[in-house]
């Protein structure tokens, strides 16, 4: 409405497990404040862009199987003789429970000629605000921020490491989306020709691909694409270019998807043919690790742009 304040035309909800936004146009993002997981995100039409398991926890018993799961400090199992070997799979910022901070909303000139506004909800989790049985499991003080942003046709989460430590740390980071797709035999992914890759379902054997991905069964596996974040990664479906994924300071793409055998072996997979509805692109910093020193921050950010 012309005359009233941007923010007005932004409705956010906060409540005590999660937080929704909701733009003019109708698009929508839902965070579980368990995780910071993003759980929802829904375009202009309310179709769901977002693969989630119909069988997952949402009340904070266990990782979100679905939607946005953050990864961090520690990609996969741990290795052994690492600072993070006491931790579980994947690290603990997907399982632990986050600050929301607050919002802001801003507006740009839409391709129309009009005002587009976007909305970033700051999300926030400390060594100070971590739980006693994590913080012996991994002893840094540390201090993360997830901002996760929505915009027309779009979705941007960025997460800032900060080293509160008097000691470096070690670190890996991973934004873990699992895309709902309509049928997996017919989707490829784009962009990714010629990076090597570590592929897990072969002995973690290296190796270089040739052509666009396709699907024939359980996929796992770590890519360094060559072009370097910002050459976008894409989500194709039927020919048409579904999703594209553009990232920064993130040199790895993990694609997973488990197939029937690993699906049915998940007791929070559901249904047990969803497989075919989704596809894991996620990008991060997890083929290595980053050393951050005391004082200092790592960025790393995707946004996902929509089509059609
Ligand atoms: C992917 C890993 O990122 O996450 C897979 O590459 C793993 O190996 C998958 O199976 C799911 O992990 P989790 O811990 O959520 O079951």
């Amino acid at each position: 409405t012309p005359g009233l304040p941007a923010q007005a035309q932004v409705n956010i909800t906060h409540g005590s497990q999660k937080v929704t936004a909701v733009l003019p146009t109708g698009e929508s993002v839902e965070i579980l404040l368990y995780g910071a997981t993003v759980i929802s995100w829904k375009d202009k039409k309310g179709a769901e862009k977002l693969w989630l398991s119909e069988a997952t926890k949402l009340d904070g018993s266990k990782a979100v199987r679905g939607g946005i799961p953050l990864v961090f400090p520690v990609f996969g199992p741990p290795p052994p003789n690492h600072a993070t070997s006491k931790l579980p799979q994947h690290g603990f910022a997907r399982t632990s429970r986050w600050e929301f901070l607050g919002k802001s909303t801003s507006e740009s000139e839409s391709s129309e000629g009009g005002a587009d506004l976007s909305v970033k909800l700051d999300f926030g989790l400390s060594s100070a605000s971590l739980d006693p049985q994590t913080k012996a499991l991994w002893g840094y003080a540390f201090n993360l921020i997830y901002s996760v942003t929505l915009g027309t046709g779009s979705l941007t989460t960025s997460l800032v490491v900060t080293n509160d430590d008097e000691r470096p740390f070690d670190l890996q980071v991973l934004l873990h989306t699992y895309f709902r797709i309509d049928d997996i035999t017919a989707v490829t992914v784009k962009g990714l020709e010629g990076a090597s890759y570590v592929d897990k379902v072969d002995a973690k054997k290296e190796k270089t691909q040739s052509a666009e991905v396709k699907f024939v069964g359980e996929t796992d596996r770590v890519y360094t694409p060559v072009g370097g974040p910002s050459a976008p990664v894409e989500i194709v479906q039927g020919g048409k270019t579904v999703f594209s994924v553009v990232r920064d300071n993130l040199n790895d793409v993990v694609v997973w998807n488990p197939w029937s055998e690993k699906a049915a072996a998940m007791g929070d997979f559901a249904p047990k043919d969803g497989y075919k509805n989704m596809v894991c692109v996620e990008a991060g910093s997890v083929r290595g690790w980053q050393t951050l020193e005391p004082g200092d921050a790592f960025e790393g950010a995707q946004t996902i742009t929509i089509s059609g």
